[in-house]
C-alpha cells in the first residue's frame, strides 16, 4: 500500500549533497507510488521547544508561531519519516535538532509516523566519527516506536555536489523505491 513520507532536507545548502540524497531517495519512493513530502527544514525558521508544556492541554499544539506549524499538519498524518543531514560538530545539525525538539508536542496528540530511515553524509574519511550522530538517530526511532527501514551513510564528501557518482545515491534511490 502507498504511504505518506515526510523527507525532511536539514542543510542550509541548497543542492548540496544531502539535498541530492533526498532527490534520490524521492524518486524511488515516487517510483514505487508513494507520496511523498519535502520539508526544507535546514532553511526553515524553526525555533527550539520552550517546555512550556502548552502542548498538553491543547491536544498537542504548540504556541510558537514559526515555520513549524506549516510542517505539523502532513508530520500529523504521515507514516514515515527520512532525514536527509549532513553531519555538523560530530551531530545532527541544529536546524534537524530544533525539529525534533518541536516534535516533542506529539505526546498532546501522537503522530501517526511509524517508519523512519537516515540518509547522512559528511566530510571525514573515518566513518566512526558519525558513531554519536547515528546513534542519536537509532534512540528517537527507539523512543518513538519508530521502524529503521535503512540508513544510507556517506562519508568523504565536503564541497557541494562532491557526492556526484557515489554509490550512496543509488542506495538512497534503492531504498525510496523499497518502500510500499
Ligand atoms: C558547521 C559545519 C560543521 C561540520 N561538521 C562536520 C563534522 O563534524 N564532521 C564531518 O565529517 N563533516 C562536517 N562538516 C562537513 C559537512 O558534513 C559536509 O560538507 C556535508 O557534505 C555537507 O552536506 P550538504 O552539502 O548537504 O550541506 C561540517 C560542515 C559545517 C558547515
Amino acid at each position: 500500500m502507498p504511504k505518506k513520507i515526510v523527507v525532511a532536507h536539514c542543510s542550509p545548502r541548497a543542492g548540496g549533497n544531502s539535498s541530492m540524497l533526498a532527490d534520490e531517495f524521492i524518486r524511488g519512493a515516487e517510483e514505487a507510488g508513494n507520496e511523498v513530502v519535502r520539508m526544507d527544514v535546514g532553511r526553515a525558521d524553526i525555533h527550539g521547544c520552550k517546555a512550556c508544556e502548552y502542548c498538553f492541554t491543547h491536544e498537542g499544539a504548540c504556541v510558537q508561531q514559526d515555520d513549524m506549524q506549516t510542517f505539523y499538519p502532513d508530520l500529523q498524518d504521515a507514516d514515515v519519516l527520512v532525514y536527509a543531514t549532513p553531519m555538523y560538530c560530530y551531530n545532527m545539525p541544529a536546524q534537524m535538532r530544533a525539529f525534533e525538539d518541536r516534535m516533542f508536542c506529539q505526546v498532546g496528540k501522537p503522530f501517526t509516523i511509524t517508519q523512519t530511515a537516515l540518509l547522512l553524509c559528511f566530510e571525514d574519511k573515518d566513518i566512526t566519527t558519525a558513531d554519536a550522530a547515528i546513534g542519536t538517530f537509532r534512540q528517537g526511532a527507539q523512543f518513538c516506536k519508530r521502524e529503521i527501514l535503512g540508513e544510507v551513510i556517506v562519508n568523504n564528501v565536503y564541497a557541494k555536489g562532491a557526492i556526484a557518482g557515489n554509490p550512496g545515491l543509488e542506495e538512497a534511490y534503492r531504498l525510496g523505491l523499497s518502500i510500499s
